[in-house]
């Protein structure tokens, strides 16, 4: 990453950071608070800070915004293939590798790059991953979810009497991501848990308001 970008991402982050530590709602409050502080059932024994689990100055990845998680390596997922899609799905990238990156269950939530063994976690499996059997750990199959890591493309979307073109959000949260694919941040916002109360980290107040930036029924 060369310094500029890491200068601008930083600033970012201080930003968000500030404007997330004075706002009632924020990552803090959700599950994915995976500090001493979170009221998750997973959560760190001796880690206080909130965004190092997934983020990180130091020993960060290219893969995402300053990525600190160790991420799985793709190849080996099973993919949306039914007959009706007419995108292909690809193997998981951008924002969805990094969601597998603990929600395939391989990896430990604790599991830093550049840290030699993971963060102490409770509530984890017996290699630090989300237990087996709980909800949350969705494993390598993703043919049963809507299809992910797969591009929107226009031609396609013309074609289809179920698609929008363009896709239209005027909050512009949901959406293809800016490689023009959809991920699992075209429905869940990993840092907001209180849009819905019946959908996790959705993106916006109604089930329908998300699939309706894509779709037309
Ligand atoms: C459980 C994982 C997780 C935690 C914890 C987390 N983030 Fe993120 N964050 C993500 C993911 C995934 C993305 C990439 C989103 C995308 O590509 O659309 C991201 C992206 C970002 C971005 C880039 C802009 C954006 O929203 O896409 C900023 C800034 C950010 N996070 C700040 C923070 C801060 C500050 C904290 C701690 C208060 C934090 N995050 C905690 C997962 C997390
Ligand atoms: C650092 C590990 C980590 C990353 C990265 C991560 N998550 Fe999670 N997530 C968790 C854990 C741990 C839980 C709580 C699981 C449990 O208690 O069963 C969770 C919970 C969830 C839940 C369920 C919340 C609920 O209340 O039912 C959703 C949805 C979710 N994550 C989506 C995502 C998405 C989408 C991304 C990527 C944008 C992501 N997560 C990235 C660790 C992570
Ligand atoms: C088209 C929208 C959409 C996309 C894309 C999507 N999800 Fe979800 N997700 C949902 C909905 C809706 C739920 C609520 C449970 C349900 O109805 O299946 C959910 C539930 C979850 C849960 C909670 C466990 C459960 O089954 O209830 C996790 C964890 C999760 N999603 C992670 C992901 C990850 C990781 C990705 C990307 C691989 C992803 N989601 C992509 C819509 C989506
Ligand atoms: C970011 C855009 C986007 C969002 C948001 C979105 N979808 Fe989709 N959806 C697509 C694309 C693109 C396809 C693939 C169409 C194709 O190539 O055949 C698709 C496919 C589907 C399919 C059909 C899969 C098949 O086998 O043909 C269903 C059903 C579906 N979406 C339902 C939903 C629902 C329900 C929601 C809201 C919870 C939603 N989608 C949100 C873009 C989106």
């Amino acid at each position: 990453m060369n310094f500029h970008l890491t200068t601008t991402l930083m600033v970012t982050f201080t930003l968000a950071a500030s404007a997330m530590a004075g706002e009632s709602v924020s990552v803090v409050n959700t599950s994915h608070n995976l500090s001493t502080s979170g009221r998750g059932n997973i959560r760190s024994t001796t880690e206080t800070r909130v965004c190092i689990f997934c983020h990180s100055s130091h020993n960060s990845s290219s893969e995402g915004p300053l990525w600190s998680h160790e991420t799985s390596k793709t190849g080996q997922f099973r993919t949306y293939a039914r007959a009706s899609l007419e995108a292909t799905a690809e193997q998981p990238t951008g924002a969805t590798k990094l969601c597998l990156s603990c929600h395939d269950g391989t990896i430990a939530v604790g599991a830093i790059k550049g840290l030699r063994n993971p963060i102490s976690m409770k509530g984890v499996g017996s290699r630090g991953e989300i237990p087996d059997g709980r909800r949350t750990n969705i494993g390598m199959d993703l043919s049963g979810t809507h299809p992910v890591s797969i591009k929107y493309s226009q031609a396609s979307a013309l074609a289809s009497s179920h698609l929008r073109w363009p896709p239209a959000d005027v909050e512009n949260r949901v959406g293809p991501d800016a490689e023009g694919y959809v991920q699992c941040t075209s429905c869940h916002d990993p840092h907001n848990d209180s849009r819905s109360t019946k959908y996790p980290f959705w993106q916006k107040d109604t089930f329908d308001a998300v699939c309706e930036t894509c779709h037309t029924y």
